[in-house]
């Protein structure tokens, strides 16, 4: 049985008190712990912060990248064992963002994610197609492409410990969420390739999100389908009632 998980990823928000605020307030409305797991992504700058307000909580910390070299000569980069030891459990790889404005690729995740998991830390790693390719017919090659390059040379157990976050370019940020429909055929899709990559026994146990304007009213029925196992939630996980209303669905 997958274990829910529903992943705050707060991008570049939120001032150290600010993040401190609003962790306290989720942290305390979370005490129905048995079916979901939470995970708050702050920015770098917060997660020392956090960490103390999670500590003795069910809460989870993650962080929204890394860099894939061990230490050394990169500055401004954070590595797998900096946020292993800041008390990240997670690490968002390969968000859109990311992908969009710092040029990162399926090869460079690949390696985020190897490095990751030598640290520890559990990667969520976001795929998914932009407008223009699923108007094009292209999103499931698209993202087979991303799940295969981004998974390169990843052991079973590696893969059957991983998330996925299937996030639709084109509903990140805008108010129009994919359909039920739309989002559970990609997520369907998603574990049918971890099963014929790997085994009926990894796709069983991947964790797959959905992301992308996932709120408050839409968040039941997409966390009702069969493969959607949580959410990669920006905008509504700003907001203490939105976001636990979305873990309450
Ligand atoms: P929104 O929920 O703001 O659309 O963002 C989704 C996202 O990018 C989560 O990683």
């Amino acid at each position: 049985m997958r274990k829910r998980i529903i992943a705050g990823n707060w991008k570049m928000n939120k001032t150290v008190a600010e993040a401190k605020e609003l962790a306290q307030a989720i942290v305390q409305g979370f005490t129905r712990t048995d079916s979901c797991e939470v995970v708050l992504c702050p920015p770098f700058t917060a997660l020392a912060a956090l960490r103390e307000v999670i500590a003795e909580t069910p809460v989870k910390l993650g962080a929204q990248n890394m860099f894939w070299e061990e230490q050394g000569a990169f500055t401004g980069e954070i590595s797998a064992a900096m946020l292993k030891s800041a008390g990240c459990t997670y690490v968002i790889l390969g968000h859109s963002e990311r992908r969009q404005y710092f040029q990162e690729s399926d090869e460079t995740v690949n390696k985020k994610i190897l490095r990751a998991f030598e640290h520890g830390l559990i990667p969520i790693v976001c795929v998914g197609e932009t407008l223009a390719e699923r108007q094009n017919g292209l999103t499931h090659q698209v993202v087979e492409k991303q799940v295969r390059g981004c998974l390169a040379d990843l052991t079973s157990d590696q893969v059957a410990a991983l998330v996925i976050a299937y996030e639709p370019v084109w509903a990140i940020g805008t108010g129009v969420v994919a359909t039920t429909e739309q989002a559970q055929e990609v997520h369907a899709m998603i574990r049918a390739l971890a099963g014929k990559m790997y085994s009926t026994r990894v796709a069983e146990s991947l964790r797959l999100q959905y992301g992308g304007s996932m709120k408050p009213d839409n968040a039941a029925q997409l966390l009702s389908q069969d493969d959607i196992d949580g959410g990669l939630i920006g905008g509504a996980s700003l907001d203490v009632k939105s976001f636990l209303q979305i873990v309450y669905a």
